[in-house]
């Protein structure tokens, strides 16, 4: 009882601290795609596409809110820190608006293929995220992160049916 715990605790700060930094992370990365969606979304040809990404447009601005009400069960300001990962991937998708023709499905099949990108790389950040969260007893903000994670995975299933069930189709024949 008198010895306990030193060590561990300076551990778990630490482990604390990398959550912390991948929460600002994701806060930049989100806020980030609260801008560039809007341009995924004008630029595509088909309606479905253009409809399901504006549906996760206003999904993302909650996630915003969500990493907001995380910073707050921290007790910290929320704060972004620049995303190169995220950067790069919304650079990637508005090169493929460059290259690819409008209103076209493969315009369309190249905006799927850079937004599961995306969402792949949310998925791996808030799966990692929500489990640091439970590691250290934040149920709250695990519950929040996890919200999010699990539109994420909708958003990706959601494009895979969208691709494959019409899409990919109909720029195969184009
Ligand atoms: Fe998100």
């Amino acid at each position: 009882m008198v010895t306990q715990a030193k060590a561990p605790k300076k551990k778990e700060s630490k482990f604390k601290k990398l959550f912390i930094d991948e929460i600002k992370d994701i806060y930049w990365a989100e806020k980030h795609l609260v801008k560039a969606l809007p341009k995924m979304s004008k630029g595509a040809t088909s309606s479905k596409l253009s409809d399901a990404i504006d549906q996760h447009l206003e999904e993302t601005k909650t996630h915003v809110s969500r990493l907001e009400e995380v910073f707050g069960i921290l007790g910290l300001k929320p704060q972004a820190k620049k995303c190169d990962a995220m950067a790069g991937l919304v650079k990637e998708a508005e090169s493929i608006l460059e290259d690819t023709d409008a209103d076209t499905m493969v315009r369309d099949a190249g905006i799927i293929i850079a937004s599961q990108k995306v969402e792949h790389y949310e998925i791996a950040s808030y799966g990692s995220l929500v489990a640091f969260a439970k590691k250290m007893g934040l149920k709250e903000a695990a519950s929040l992160l996890s919200k999010t994670l699990d539109e994420e995975k909708a958003t990706d299933k959601g494009l895979t049916k969208l691709a494959t069930s019409e899409i990919n189709e109909e720029a195969a024949a184009a």
